[in-house]
């Protein structure tokens, strides 16, 4: 996820008004950052690190020009580094490109480039488009012309702003990454999102999937994908300026919930293969299938790493979970050819870092599955594999864990052995398929906000299930107990009759996950007849096949889908528990209190 800008009809304030929209933008990136001037020539400053440091360099120079495009990029192909910073351009400097998303045919276009001269100057997908773009203008296209031919050999997502030497336009699409015009006056933006130029303009166009726009000093056009105009409505937003960055959500962590539809897009997209049935991940082709995986990590990543041995279980490849901050201590054996594998969305928490660098000192291979490009577990690791979340603020986990659920989906089918049973690859990759969706349907559904109200003022909160939804119940007291400030503790359904019954009562609400009719979901509505029997509360999280509806005083509906991506969909259900009791509590939500989003020491 990066952020764009662009503006055009700004006169001599357009450095300034590119620079305040990026700052705006940088909760969706702040690896490195760029902007582009058109006036005769294309003139580009770009620059790894946070928009301080481009600001720095813009100082040292003199831009000018009325139209030009910014970035703010998140990595999702190549490290951070000046060189991979946004814009982009064509080997003479003609044309410059930013965006956002992610060209999944981008190496087959690179390599046809490659072959007629062309020299990549970076390891991003996004340089084919400039490329593109130079050669069709060195044919004799006009610009408008360049750039519809060069977006019509791309697959995949993405939002893109170009401008090109001696005209005065910034040519821009949207396909499945957002992109919104803003209207003003005499002057005409466009962003990624609203609140770039809010302090401007409160009249937007958003652009659908498929469409162009250009915008020109005296006007801004939309044409639909065939290139023929339309008349597209203009909207007014409501927001204030001072709500920018958080896109009208009260909280960074709301909108981060919000936000796993597109993030578990971005993880999947280009990945797998409904067709074939198959899965692809770039990132990891000279892995090999090892005997056994070990998993590090710490926090909610390790409970990512319990549901990730289950799954390795099913394919027959031992597997085992460590807490990272035991994980040295302890001295597991480590068997030849074994796989250590890094669980931290961070890439950067130190008990991760040391489990990791303890298990490469005794030969071990390394990989880490990680949201940061260029961090210190993706370069330190022999693989790294990414999770294409997008930033998260809040310091409460939510779309990385669900990412990272899916991302060790992706692991796992990799590493599936030749000769291992795949009838089920199809349907799990349908699962994954609909997930997005099936996302985005709790989240429109949830009755958490009124199950709030029904148990506040409970003495404690406890969670259960069984199997893969064992990793949530422990997930979705972390979470709770974490920003509410409550006490919650999760366990496996199996295990409150071994001590923890003891601590059930009437005022201790009891959160059941379970999915499906199966011999698990019976032995789980035991445990519940159980919890039932104590007088507590019990909410299921359910799909309503097990129709425990008839033991439980409260419901959290989950779509019904494969067993593996139910546990993602229960877990929404129990983030926007946490969320909703937190607000109510008036706790600090983004930055609870004692926690920090990346833990560097041990
Ligand atoms: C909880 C949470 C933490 C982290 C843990 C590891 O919401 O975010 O438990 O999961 O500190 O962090 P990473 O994944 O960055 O290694």
């Amino acid at each position: 996820m990066c952020g764009i800008i662009g503006c055009v009809g700004r006169g001599d304030r357009t450095v300034e008004t590119l620079l305040s929209g990026l700052s705006t933008l940088e909760y969706r990136g702040y690896d490195s950052a760029g902007i582009a001037l058109a006036n005769g020539s294309i003139d580009v400053v770009k620059k790894q690190g946070e928009l301080d440091a481009l600001e720095q360099v813009v100082d040292t120079t003199t831009l000018s020009g009325s139209v030009g495009i910014g970035h703010t990029r998140w990595s999702t192909h190549g490290p951070p580094s000046d060189r991979n910073a946004h814009p982009h351009t064509d080997t003479e400097g003609n044309v410059a490109v930013v965006h956002n998303g992610i060209i999944e045919n981008y190496q087959e276009l690179r390599d046809e480039l490659e072959r007629e001269g062309v020299v990549f100057t970076s390891d991003t997908d996004s340089e084919v488009v400039p490329h593109l773009m130079a050669r069709s203008l060195h044919e004799g296209a006009s610009p408008r012309d360049a750039f519809r031919d060069a977006i019509s050999q791309l697959e995949g997502s993405y939002a893109i702003a170009a401008v090109v030497a001696g005209a005065d336009t910034i040519f821009a699409v949207r396909q499945d990454s957002p992109l919104v015009l803003g209207i003003d006056d005499d002057a005409y933006y466009l962003a990624s999102d609203v609140p770039a130029f809010l302090e401007y303009t409160r009249d937007v166009v958003y652009l659908e999937d498929g469409q162009f726009a250009e915008l020109r000093a005296d006007g801004w056009t939309v044409f639909d994908h065939e290139g023929t105009e339309t008349t597209p409505t203009v909207d007014t937003v409501e927001w204030s300026a001072e709500q920018t960055g958080k896109s009208g959500y009260d909280h960074f962590m709301l909108k981060e919930i919000n936000e796993q539809p597109t993030a578990l897009r971005q993880c999947l997209s280009g990945r797998v293969d409904e067709v074939s049935g198959g899965v692809t991940v770039d990132e990891l082709d000279d892995l090999d299938t090892p005997s056994a995986v070990q998993f590090v990590a710490c926090g909610t990543s390790y409970h990512a790493a319990l549901y990730a041995t289950t799954l390795l279980h099913e394919v027959g490849i031992p597997a085992n979970a460590y807490l990272a901050s035991e994980y040295a201590t302890t001295h597991p054996p480590l068997p030849n050819d074994t796989l250590v594998v890094g669980i931290t969305q961070s890439g950067e928490t130190a008990d991760t870092l040391s489990a990791l660098r303890n298990a490469e000192s005794r030969g071990a291979e390394t990989l880490a599955l990680t949201n940061v490009v260029g961090s210190s577990a993706a370069r330190e690791c022999d693989h790294a594999l990414y999770l294409r979340a997008g930033p998260e603020i809040g310091v409460a986990a939510t779309k990385t864990f669900s990412s990272q659920l899916v991302g060790v989906n992706l692991l796992v089918e990799r590493l599936r052995p030749s000769g291992s049973p795949t009838g089920e690859l199809r349907s799990l990759i349908a699962g994954l398929r609909d997930l997005p969706g099936h996302v985005q349907q709790v989240l429109d559904d949830s009755t958490a906000l009124e199950l709030v109200d029904e148990l506040f003022g409970a003495e404690a909160f406890f969670f259960i299930g069984r199997g893969l939804h064992y990793p949530v119940a422990l997930e979705g007291a972390l979470k709770f107990k974490e920003i509410t400030y409550e006490h919650a503790e999760g366990f496996a359904a199996g295990e409150l009759k071994h001590g923890p019954l003891a601590l059930v009562t009437e005022n201790t609400p009891v959160f059941a996950i379970v999915t499906g009719d199966d011999e698990e979901a019976r032995k789980t509505l035991g445990n519940i007849k159980e919890v039932e029997a104590r007088d507590a509360p019990v909410v299921a999280v359910t799909d309503g096949k097990a129709e425990v509806e008839r033991y439980a005083d409260y419901v959290l509906e989950i779509p019904e889908t494969h067993e593996r991506t139910s546990p993602v969909l229960a877990n929404v259900q129990l983030q926007l528990v946490a969320y909703h009791m937190a607000a109510r509590l008036g706790r600090s939500i983004d930055k609870p209190r004692n926690l920090a989003k990346s833990v560097t020491v041990e």
